[in-house]
């Protein structure tokens, strides 16, 4: 199997080896969306920017950082969960199927899903959808450590990655969406994408999806603003890149990074905060904009679920819970998902 090189609209393809290909879109539509979103976002009363814009080249750099802080359970607490499921897992992927993640960043995690499927098929098609270019990097890992692998890398928002499966023939897939990326949903577009995910799978398709669990807001808010300040790079980062790729002229040393968790939304919502009066210009959308003291720019929220809310969002979207596994602290869970109606699979 090699991979075939059809043009696709919007995009850059490049075909970097047989087994890897590429979808990376045009930059100038990239930096046209940015500056278009920024501008509309940074304008609104509740000053706020997009999370998936803290992910350029040194943001990925940083959350790959985050990842590793003592503070920030949740990959190391996803990765003892999805280790331990494996074996279970495998039971449930019997026949060929076709590997597609959203929000795959470095792929750590989806080495313990690689490990299975690898293990058991002649090839796999693996489908890696990021905003990130860190896809690049991580699938020439992946390639040398399966040799049976293909890799599709889509650099590109969420939306793109589901026109794009929409497109898929009959085989069967496994979707995954790890790491509590689906926290940045608000309710209803979450239950929007859910809604997408779930009218691409037929029945005997898999959807794995990790969820960051509600617990004590100290754990929550230490997690989020950590002792080392990464990720207060990591958030003020996001100003950089408004100064690099708009000609803006953000002082970092005015704002300040902030974490709070609101009990009565179950999220964590992150801002940046001015700690002066001051006026900031974005040259490129010849732009001005006041910041009183102490003003804040919204900049993330993530959702922390309780397992009867994921029972209800799976329900509402008509998708099955076949497995739910949790860590013993019940900080993290991990869900596997088929469409309802499916009689029992094994
Ligand atoms: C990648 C969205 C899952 O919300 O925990 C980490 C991003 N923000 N620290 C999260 C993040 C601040 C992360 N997600």
């Amino acid at each position: 199997m090699t991979h075939k090189t059809t043009r696709i609209s919007g995009y850059k393809q490049i075909l970097v080896n047989p087994k890897f290909r590429c979808l990376i879109p045009d930059y100038s539509i990239k930096l046209q969306n940015f500056a278009s979103e920024i501008a509309h976002s940074i304008t609104q009363k509740q000053k706020h920017i997009h999370p998936k814009f803290l992910y350029n080249d040194r943001g990925s750099k940083l959350f790959e950082k985050i990842c590793e802080l003592p503070e920030y359970y949740l990959t190391r607490t996803e990765i003892s969960i999805l280790s331990r499921l494996t074996s279970e897992l495998s039971k449930y992927l019997k026949e060929h199927y076709r590997l597609v993640e959203f929000g795959s960043g470095s792929s750590t995690k989806t080495r313990k899903i690689l490990d299975i499927l690898c293990q058991s098929q002649e090839e796999v098609e693996y489908f890696s959808i990021d905003i990130s270019n860190i896809i690049k990097e991580s699938s020439r890992s992946l390639l040398q450590q399966y040799d049976n692998l293909y890799i599709t890398g889509i650099i590109d928002r969420y939306e793109k990655g589901l026109e794009f499966i929409q497109t898929f023939d009959e085989q069967k897939k496994l979707i995954i969406f790890l790491g509590s990326s689906f926290g940045n949903f608000d309710a209803d577009s979450g239950r929007d994408f859910l809604e997408k995910i779930h009218s691409t799978m037929n029945d005997n398709d898999f959807f794995l999806i990790g969820l960051d669990l509600v617990k004590d807001k100290k754990i929550l808010e230490s997690a989020y603003d950590d002792s080392q300040h990464i990720t207060a790079d990591f958030n003020l980062n996001l100003l950089s890149r408004i100064n690099e790729e708009l000609g803006a002229n953000f002082i970092l040393q005015n704002f300040e990074h902030y974490a709070v968790f609101n009990e009565k939304k179950s999220r964590m919502e992150m801002y940046l905060r001015s700690k002066t009066e001051q006026k900031v210009h974005i040259s490129d959308l010849d732009l001005s904009l006041d910041f009183k003291k102490g003003e804040l720019i919204h900049t993330e929220n993530s959702y922390k679920y309780s397992i009867s809310q994921i029972e209800q969002l799976a329900d509402e979207v008509g998708f099955k819970i076949t497995k739910l596994w949790q860590d013993e602290n019940h900080h993290f869970a991990v869900v596997l998902l088929s469409k309802a109606k499916l009689s029992q699979h094994i």
